[in-house]
């Protein structure tokens, strides 16, 4: 048997038993329990990196399990076995002890060596083949670099040059072509994070002048979530981001779509806009959530549909958003290529609408939580940046301009 069919159904026996040994401890929970998955499973994977890291996950497993039983049983047998039995044994002295036998010592010796060799095989094996990108699909790589910052993710594509502004720059939603190795250099712009995607591959270190690398690939077109993974200040566990993995047709529509300059919704001369609510926010509970439930149920389809126009869109109250961008100084940190917002030290804004979260990731962009973020951003993300500018520069905006500004961002797709 070929080691790498040994490898695929040892990987195939490890899922089988530990859902069988799941089974014994626990009932009475969903089919995603039973698949050992989740938005950040590492056993429900879904490329070959990710795979490759799992199979030796479960050959450790299953080497250590036979281990644990033989050492376990036989200390079971010893101690029930030769305990003792009565008060006459208790209170006798006990046999002569024995010492060393080569035989045994050997034995021992050479079990040690076995188990460690043959985690040591699938171990090295997947070293080199998670490292770099194999020779054989080096041709079709597609490059990617990712930035760390306290606390989102930039991604920028060196090989999507757009004319006056170098690179497409994106945030925190890493958009990939499925079913093509993605080599993603790792870089930080301050202190150290770590670049995770459970489902597609094991975590690499962004760190100061250190240049670092991964590959990653995903099967099919799919919606992931990744971490960062390395505790960088107040607001780490909340760096989160989404990989994003398009068909070859839909991937090419998304970049031509992303190198083209923001979305300009103008009202038309003479043309009636509807009368813009302006209702209060209602407030929201400290860490409330803020997704729903269609990026549970189907959430490509629900990020592929924010590729699109919002309905109800209100020009005239787009306009105003547009004005107060600039005015409100929110222009000194964003991008918005084409409308003269050119500041870099947040997340570029260009395309903000057609993301399907914000805030790295961990809230929803709809107008609801959207205008919660731009309202309060230090209470959804403690200690970010865009928080202490507000309160640098004395910015507070009235239900209105809030309502303006969100309808603005919203229509930036
Ligand atoms: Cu960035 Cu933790």
């Amino acid at each position: 048997m070929r080691l790498s069919s040994l490898l695929t159904s040892t990987a195939r026996w490890g899922r089988a038993g530990f859902a069988l040994g799941a089974l014994a401890l626990l009932s009475g929970c969903d089919y995603n329990f039973w698949r050992m998955d989740g938005h950040q499973s590492t056993i429900t994977v879904a490329g070959p990196v990710a795979r490759s890291q799992l199979e030796v996950f479960y050959v450790t497993c299953w080497v250590t399990l036979v281990i644990f039983i033989l050492v376990g049983g036989v200390l079971a047998y010893a101690t029930l076995k030769f305990r003792a039995k009565n008060e006459a044994e208790e209170k006798a002295v006990p046999p002569e002890q024995g010492h060393g036998n080569p035989l045994i010592e050997l034995g021992l010796i050479g079990a040690s060596v076995l188990a460690l060799v043959i985690i040591a095989i699938p171990t090295l094996k997947g070293i080199w083949y998670t490292y770099d990108v194999p020779e054989d699909r080096k041709a079709d790589t597609y490059e990617i670099t990712a930035t760390g910052y306290q606390w989102w993710f930039k991604f920028e594509y060196p090989s999507e040059q757009i004319a006056g502004t170098g690179a497409l720059t994106t945030g925190n939603e890493l958009v990939i072509p499925a079913g093509r190795p993605v080599r993603i250099n790792i870089r930080t712009i301050d202190v150290i994070h770590s670049f995770w995607v459970p489902k597609l591959a094991g975590k690499v270190d962004m760190m100061p002048n250190r240049a670092n690398f991964l590959w990653l690939q995903a099967d099919e077109p799919g919606y992931f979530w990744g971490q960062c993974a390395e505790y960088c200040g107040d607001s780490h566990a909340v760096m989160r981001f989404r990989v994003i993995a398009l068909s070859p047709k839909d991937f090419a529509d998304w970049v031509a779509q992303q190198t083209s300059p923001a979305r300009n919704v103008t009202p038309k001369p003479g043309e009636e806009t509807p009368k813009a609510q302006f209702a209060s926010l209602r407030t929201f509970k400290q860490n409330e959530t803020g997704i729903t439930d269609k990026y549970e149920i189907a959430p490509l389809e629900a990020w592929k549909a924010k590729q699109f126009p919002e309905k109800g869109e209100n020009a005239a109250l787009i306009a105003q958003g547009k004005a107060l961008f600039a005015s409100k100084t929110c222009a000194s940190c964003h991008e918005v290529r084409g409308h003269g917002a050119a500041g870099i030290s947040g997340p570029n804004l260009t395309h903000i609408g057609a993301r399907s979260m914000l805030a790295a990731g961990l809230i929803e962009n709809n107008a609801e939580q959207l205008r919660r973020w731009i309202r309060d951003p230090g209470s959804v993300k403690p200690g970010n940046k865009m928080a202490k500018g507000y309160l640098d520069n004395n910015i507070k905006l009235t239900n209105e301009e809030e309502v303006a500004l969100v309808a603005y961002l919203q229509s930036l797709k």
